[in-house]
């Protein structure tokens, strides 16, 4: 079986495996936390065991929702911030043509776009301008049915439906994803009688990629979510023991012995520019899973050889308090080999007949003798290819790997009580109703 792999030979000169070995007991116990729901959170499990338990018929019936969408749409907009938007649009960039967003959606194969992930008032009047004479239709999705950002775009995108299809018809071109009874979504939900999925209350908005959160825009982006859940499937199998041969418990044992050993940042390198968004969804992962009680790895990303022209230089020769995750993409789609000229006036000829693959590798490899020279730990995750599979694959493993992390750092890596913060300013700088107080005291200090 074609699976990920985790190898740490490449921290070695800065932890040994002592010093990991070290940490396999408190690995274990992190592990028994996530497995028995012993541990601070254990109310928001609900992912541990989502491959297993996802039934054929959810999957028939987001599939079937998602071909309806298919059919009658050029374009779907899916409505999310944060977790309600970082999977998806992670799994459909790393499966897509990368020029997709310039070919015209077509229906059948429609372009899905994003909203609501920002409060960008030109960004929703460009989408809206864009979509005046599209077919298109909406997936919005909050799990709380209640964030600012999300209501926002599917108040304007709502309206503008109902005005280019009518009332009637919109509504046969709306589906929300939202908690099974709570907020203000499920109301209006209910209210206009939207196709709904539920995301389960035991599954938090970054551990919801493979619920219908995730499944449904990448059904209708036309990829295999079957196979994205069989290869997550595989990993839960494959993360249960507390043993080296689970990645994920080596993974979350090797990056807390670097912590402790002073590297306090992780950059998450790719090769491949479809693998931009599936560091944003680890940064979101990792970030506001650990990042409490003032400690945590803060989680950062590079998209190489691109950036080793602008961050390189930091890289190899700033502070010594960064480690690499490299996830390296074994086999490509397609070939394209580099031609022979006769003129060779670039001096590209030495390389000519080379895959273009090929020099990616050797950049990735030169780089990463570079960075380990240079003081820099070094993890490579190696995925099989861009497909479906691994993806699923490599999303439950950075998700198994996260509970365990961050047990092991002695946090609750399954609440966020840091977002807030910025929500009760915001709500009451621009004085919602219920925050009077609230407005008062930031008026004040903004005198
Ligand atoms: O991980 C999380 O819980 C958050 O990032 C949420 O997904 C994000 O804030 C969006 O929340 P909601 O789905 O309730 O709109």
């Amino acid at each position: 079986m074609k699976t990920i792999n985790v190898d740490i030979k490449d921290v070695l000169a800065t932890v040994s495996r002592e010093d990991i070995a070290c940490l396999e007991g408190k690995g274990a116990e992190a592990l028994d936390k996530v497995l028995g729901g012993t541990g601070a959170g254990s109310d928001f499990l609900g992912w541990v065991n989502l491959p297993t338990e996802t039934t054929d018929a959810l999957l028939d019936d987001i599939i079937a929702c998602a071909d309806q969408l298919r059919a009658t749409c050029d374009t779907v907009v899916a409505i999310g911030i944060g977790g309600s938007y970082l999977g998806a649009k992670a799994v459909i960039e790393a499966l897509s043509d990368s020029f997709a967003a310039y070919r015209p959606g077509m229906q059948g194969e429609p372009k899905v776009l994003f909203a609501g992930q920002n409060i960008g008032e030109d960004y929703m009047y460009e989408l809206q301008d864009y979509l005046k004479d599209k077919r298109f239709g909406i997936i919005v999705i909050s799990k709380s049915g209640t964030t600012t950002e999300p209501a926002i775009a599917f108040r304007l995108l709502k309206e503008q439906l109902e005005r280019q299809l009518g009332v009637e018809e919109a509504r046969k071109r709306i589906v929300a994803i939202t908690d099974a009874q709570r907020g203000a979504l499920r109301s209006l939900a209910t209210e206009e009688g939207y196709k709904t999925f539920v995301i389960a209350d035991n599954v938090g908005g970054r551990f919801s990629v493979l619920t219908p959160v995730g499944l449904l825009p990448i059904a209708v982006a036309g990829f295999d979510i079957r196979a994205l859940i069989d290869g997550a499937a595989e990993m839960e199998k494959a993360t249960s023991e507390a043993n080296e041969q689970n990645p994920a418990f080596l993974y979350a044992c090797t990056r807390n012995a670097l912590y402790n050993a002073g590297k306090k940042i992780e950059i998450l390198v790719n090769y491949n520019p479809k693998l931009h968004y599936f560091a944003e969804w680890w940064k979101q992962l990792y970030g506001e899973s650990e990042g409490k009680d003032h400690k945590g790895i803060f989680p950062a990303a590079v998209d190489n050889s691109t950036d080793l022209h602008s961050m390189g230089q930091w890289i190899q020769d700033g502070e010594r308090t960064i480690f690499e995750t490299v996830i390296t993409v074994l086999e490509q789609k397609y070939e394209k080999l580099i031609p022979s000229d006769d003129a060779n006036l670039d001096g590209l000829n030495y390389i000519a007949g080379k895959h273009i693959d090929e020099v990616n590798k050797m950049a990735e490899l030169g780089t990463r003798i570079a960075h380990v020279d240079g003081g820099v730990p070094n993890l490579l995750i190696s995925l099989p290819a861009l497909r479906e599979k691994y993806l699923g694959q490599l999303i439950y493993f950075f998700e198994k790997a996260c509970g365990i992390s961050g047990y092991m750092l002695d946090v609750n890596p399954f609440n966020q009580p840091g977002v807030e913060d910025y929500k009760r300013n915001m709500f009451a700088l621009l004085a919602k109703p219920g925050y009077e107080k609230e407005t008062e005291a930031i008026q004040a200090r903004l005198k």
